[in-house]
């Protein structure tokens, strides 16, 4: 098991390229199951989450080729069963459910857990799918769900579930009829996800609205689909490079989906621009303390709330983060305060007073994106910081550290 070793204090210099989205990539990797056949999906990120997705599929007898586009075949499956082994270390897993009970009918997956950041259930992806026309069982860890074919209806979500929606428009694209998913989440990697649909003969309206209809059709044939550039690895080099008081340019960056991340960066004094696919962050102008309140897409993305925090630790004045997601997000903020930061916790609020500076530490990461919050504040702190179990990081970050080298940080991988 590796560690990350960082000295602090040198402002960041130079481009970096955004990866694939990770959030986009599960869920189109699941999809592939709809449409029998061999895919060519391009800009996959090289990610733990992407190879556990991987060997997920190929229990299920799905064939792979390395490579840009990687090709994904389809065409026979052997199985429908998702083990424990494999959701246990990527929630994500359970988006098989959907195209599995889809395509053929029947499947069997484990309930995911609870995680670091909350309890996350599935009961609404369970509810929609009953609404479908699933049978739907619980035997021993398992969800055993078994249908005819689908047949399209309202579904009126309680909370604008990610994968949620994503689990139930896949299943609805081979329903008979017409679903309706209301109070959809909107997400841009839910609209990646639609367009991937689409591209292989599905029928959706309202792509990136709160209201998704999709008219069921017969079947699905694979076609060629290139995943969108990832937002929350754009807003973590953006949070790298503002608090080092770097200049960087973030390129490959999915600028029209970045607005509320932009916009808070801009309000605590961040000298950024943005054009088409690219950001630039210029040093200068002062780092000021700003409120921010996490909520569903196109508001502040709760995957950035980790590294907005560590910014604000070393800014001027005092924010209050106030996160509305996930109910035990704020794990992170014990391994900040050892780095120095000024941080009081109350319900869903952390208040944060910024500190003049931030000394290292040996830290301890305890999911993903709090892992990258870490290596934000480490970059800043003055002296030496260790990052420990960095596999969180590897789950969604490509390259982290040749990337941030490449920038000039001190950093290094190291065994633990
Ligand atoms: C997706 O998780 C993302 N994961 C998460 O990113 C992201 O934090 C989250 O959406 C919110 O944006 C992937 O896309 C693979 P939700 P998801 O269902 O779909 C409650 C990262 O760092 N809820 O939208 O699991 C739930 O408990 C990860 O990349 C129910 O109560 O999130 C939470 O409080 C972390 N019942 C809220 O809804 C349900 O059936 C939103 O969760 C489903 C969700």
């Amino acid at each position: 098991m590796d560690k990350i070793v960082i000295e602090g204090g040198v402002p960041l210099q130079g481009e970096v390229a955004i990866s694939g989205a990770k959030n986009a990539a599960l869920p189109i990797l699941a999809a592939t199951l709809l449409a029998p056949g061999v895919h060519r999906l391009a800009n996959v990120p090289e990610l733990a989450d992407i190879r556990t997705m991987r060997r997920l599929l190929c229990i299920m007898g799905v064939k792979f080729e390395d490579g840009d586009p990687l090709v994904v075949d389809t065409t026979k499956l052997t199985g429908w069963m998702a083990p424990y082994e494999l959701v246990k270390t990527m929630r994500a897993a359970v988006l098989v459910l959907g195209p599995l009970v889809a395509r053929v009918r029947q499947a069997s997956v484990s309930l995911p857990g609870g995680c670091a950041i909350g309890a996350r259930p599935i009961n609404l992806h369970l509810k929609g799918l009953e609404a479908l026309g699933v049978k739907i069982t619980l035997n021993q860890g398992y969800v055993e769900a078994k249908a005819k074919r689908l047949r399209g209806t309202d579904i009126h979500l309680d909370i604008p579930t990610v994968t949620g929606t994503e689990n139930l428009m896949m299943a609805a694209t081979l329903a008979r009829g017409t679903t309706r998913l209301i109070n959809a989440a909107q997400e841009p990697e839910v609209a990646d996800l639609a367009r991937f649909l689409v591209a292989q003969g599905a029928n959706i309206e309202g792509i990136g609205t709160d209201t998704l209809i999709i008219h069921g059709v017969e079947d699905l044939a694979p076609s060629p689909y290139t995943i969108m550039s990832d937002r929350i690895e754009a807003g973590t080099y953006l949070a790298a490079a503002a608090i080092t008081r770097g200049e960087v340019t973030i390129t490959n960056a999915p600028v029209e989906y970045l607005a509320a991340i932009l916009e808070k960066f801009h309000d605590a004094g961040v000298r950024c621009s943005a054009e088409e696919n690219l950001v630039r962050v210029e040093p200068g102008g002062s780092l000021q303390g700003v409120d921010v309140r996490t909520l569903p897409y196109p508001g502040f993305p709760t995957d950035m709330q980790a590294q907005f925090m560590a910014l604000m630790s070393v800014a001027k004045g005092a924010s209050v983060i106030t996160e509305t997601i996930f109910e035990d997000r704020f794990i992170h903020v014990g391994e900040l305060k050892r780095l120095g930061a000024d941080i009081t916790i109350s319900g869903n609020q952390a208040v944060v007073r910024g500190s003049k500076h931030l000394s290292g530490a040996p830290v301890m990461a305890t999911d993903l994106r709090a892992s990258a919050s870490l290596v934000i504040a480490g970059l800043a702190a003055q002296g030496t910081t260790e990052v420990q179990r960095v596999y969180h990081l590897d789950r969604g970050y490509a390259r982290l550290t040749e990337k941030l080298e490449a920038l000039g940080a001190r950093i290094k991988r190291a065994p633990a």
